[in-house]
């Protein structure tokens, strides 16, 4: 069995979008994966509670790294590499993480690590992609699901969706739309990696 680690900071919809795709499109069977973990760098995350109750239901471990308690990135990244390896993970999902990792994180899970970015990327990497957009006249908005590299926001775009600008959208009604197409995007994306790399199995 395949194991996917989901990492989150936050409200976990995505994670929880995830979760509910696996089991409604029978991952395990189709692709011989399965949702191990969550990890949270939060305990406080709203996400955290949903995957305990998440957990109850579909065997999901879950787990908290609390960044704050850590003096250096590298010291919170090899603990929460400690956490993420407990689950040997095939696939590692950054799912609204709000941290940034260093290379050498990255480069443990090379090849097996992606990430949801709210915008059309290479367009908007970084913070308040919602509020830049709107401010650029940007007439669409967007949303990326791409390999990690060291680059922040960067690596090969897996999958991107667009929904149109409204004329009196805030960042706030503008993320609302692009939340609702995050949970249908990263959940096909993950499967169509599962789908390549079970072919390259075979
Ligand atoms: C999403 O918009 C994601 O693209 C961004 O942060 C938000 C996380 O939402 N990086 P959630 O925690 O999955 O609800």
């Amino acid at each position: 069995m395949k194991n996917i680690v989901i990492l989150i900071s936050g409200g976990g919809s995505n994670m929880a979008a995830i979760v509910r795709a696996a089991e409604r499109d029978r991952w395990a069977e189709r692709f011989g994966a399965r949702i191990a973990a969550v990890v949270s760098n939060k305990a406080e995350a709203g996400g955290l509670a949903l995957a305990k109750a998440l957990a109850k239901a579909h065997g999901i471990a879950t787990a908290v790294v609390p960044h704050k308690e850590f003096p250096t990135r590298e010291a919170f990244d090899e603990a929460l590499a400690k956490a993420v390896d407990a689950h040997a993970p095939a696939l590692l999902v950054l799912a609204g993480f709000m941290r940034i990792l260093t290379p050498g994180f990255v480069g443990r899970y090379a090849g097996r690590l992606v990430n949801i970015h709210p915008s059309l990327l290479p367009a908007f990497p970084g913070l308040n992609t919602h509020q830049r957009a709107i401010d650029a006249g940007c007439k669409v908005a967007s949303v990326t699901v791409h390999q990690v590299t060291t680059e922040l926001d960067h690596g090969p775009i897996l999958a991107q969706a667009v929904v149109p600008v409204l004329p009196d959208d805030t960042a706030a009604t503008l993320a609302g739309r692009v939340l609702a197409q995050e949970h249908q995007l990263y959940p096909r994306a993950i499967a169509g990696w599962l789908s390549d790399t079970s072919c390259h199995i075979r």
